[in-house]
């Protein structure tokens, strides 16, 4: 029987729960794949911490690098996390040394995916990273094998459960953004510093890694990035009376053979299907020929969902077939042209508060003519207690440039009350 010698770097929620699974699951893993593996070492930060898993002596190594060169390694499991630091050197030392390597660090592979690549093609090893993208959610091994055939024209979704569960929450319990937050986090849904998750940094990570895997590119940092910081309840509100709902959404899509990738959120048809995805579940949506158009929905965190997506890893490796990390070598990889999303056309909502008063309408309307921006539908809202009144718009599809100066040139007139808000549509 083939074996497969594995050590596991990091034994956090992730380590830990994989290092149970590989243990109670051997016998399974082991009949799938025609081949035994057999975890040999482990390392983390602190040999000495109390962890809800028994490690017996002979396994834990004192130098976590060490087993970059251990001669009985075959596979390296990095899920220490970060993509400076500890993680990188592993990784970039793993593959040096010809050891496969296997990681749920979006981080790491979102900013040094391509250099790691071409390390591990030089050397015939694999770069695996299922888990790194959408947690439980199948789709970097659907879009290198499964969806092998197609022409992928756009990619997008939902990518991170975190502003999905607060802003479905805003929407169905009639709770503020910070009320929400604050549940999240104690339902364990938001870590206790939840930036990267709130201001899109996590989504822009995982689109552009899968982005590069649709359009056979190398990664690429020319990525328009908008979190849900700024989204308040009347604007979901607002959405749902004009028949939509707000989600935060990554795209990446070629159009007029320009790659455009975006994250931000976004209003979206009631009655479309990523519009009914709530809660920490993710979903992706690839467009792609001959196949048309392919849905993928699950867990996109946890241990659970993120071991299901390392096993998958392993269990490739445990078949033994060598892969390119990004479906197709670097030799062959393209340099496409990533355009700036200032130049793509968008329908879009804009809201505008302002105080009260004559020739204020009629001033915002001047300003959307003079961009050539027309509007589809615009409702007023008056307060009359508080003298102001709240100017809702729909345009007609523009270039995102008009917009932006719409905003910019209402933002500085003295009767707006609050910074005007943009939302952009898509009909998915
Ligand atoms: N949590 C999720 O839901 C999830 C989902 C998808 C992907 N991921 C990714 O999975 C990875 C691990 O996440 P996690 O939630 O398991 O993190 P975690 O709970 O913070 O665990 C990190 C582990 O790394 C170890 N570590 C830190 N510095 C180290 C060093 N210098 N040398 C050796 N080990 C070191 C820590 O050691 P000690 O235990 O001794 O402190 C700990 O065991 C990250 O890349 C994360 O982005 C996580």
């Amino acid at each position: 029987m083939k074996k497969l010698n594995i050590a596991i770097i990091g034994l956090g929620n992730i380590g830990t729960y994989l290092f149970k699974y590989l243990k109670d699951n051997r016998k399974i893993l082991t009949k799938k794949n025609n081949c035994l593996p057999i975890v040999k070492y482990v390392s983390a930060k602190n040999k000495n911490k109390k962890r809800n898993i028994k490690i017996h002596k002979n396994l834990w190594l004192n130098n976590y690098l060490d087993a970059t060169k251990n001669k009985n390694i075959d596979l390296i499991i990095e899920l220490i996390g970060g993509a400076e630091g500890p993680a990188k050197k592993l990784v970039f030392e793993s593959l040096k040394n010809k050891k496969h390597v296997v990681t749920a660090n979006k981080a790491l592979i979102a900013k040094y995916g391509d250099a790691l690549s071409k390390i591990a093609e030089k050397n015939g090893v694999n770069l695996e990273f299922e888990a790194a993208v959408c947690g439980g959610v199948p789709i970097i091994r659907s879009l290198k094998e499964g969806l092998i055939a197609n022409k992928i024209s756009k990619i997008y979704g939902i990518f991170n459960g975190t502003s999905n569960y607060i802003l479905s929450s805003m929407d169905k319990q009639n709770k503020s953004f910070k009320e929400v937050l604050d549940n999240a986090k104690k339902l364990g849904y938001a870590e206790s510093n939840p930036s990267a998750d709130l201001n899109g940094d996590d989504v822009s990570s995982k689109l552009k890694i899968l982005s590069s895997l649709c359009f056979n590119s190398f990664l690429n940092d020319n990525i328009y990035v908008e979190g849900i910081k700024d989204i308040d309840k009347i604007d979901i509100d607002n959405a749902n009376n004009l028949g939509f709902k707000i989600k935060l959404l990554g795209f990446a899509e070629l159009v007029n053979n320009k790659i455009y990738q975006r994250v931000h959120p976004t209003l979206i048809k009631k009655d479309s299907y990523v519009a009914s995805i709530d809660g920490v579940l993710n979903a992706v949506i690839v467009d792609g020929k001959p196949i048309g158009q392919t849905v993928i929905q699950g867990e996109g965190a946890g241990p659970t969902a993120t071991t299901s997506a390392l096993i998958s890893d392993i269990s490739s490796i445990l078949r033994g077939n060598i892969k390119f990390p990004f479906s197709i070598s670097s030799k062959e990889r393209n340099k496409l042209k990533f355009e700036n999303i200032d130049e793509r056309t968008f329908s879009a909502y804009l809201r505008f508060e302002v105080i009260d008063k004559p020739g204020v309408l009629s001033n915002i309307t001047n300003i959307f003519s003079k961009n050539k921006v027309s509007i589809k539908r615009l409702i007023q809202n008056p307060d009359k207690n508080k003298k102001s009144s709240s100017i809702i718009v729909i345009t007609h599809k523009s270039k995102d440039r008009f917009l932006n100066k719409i905003i910019k040139e209402v933002s500085n007139k003295k009767y707006i009350k609050k910074k005007p808000k943009l939302i952009r549509i898509d009909n998915g």
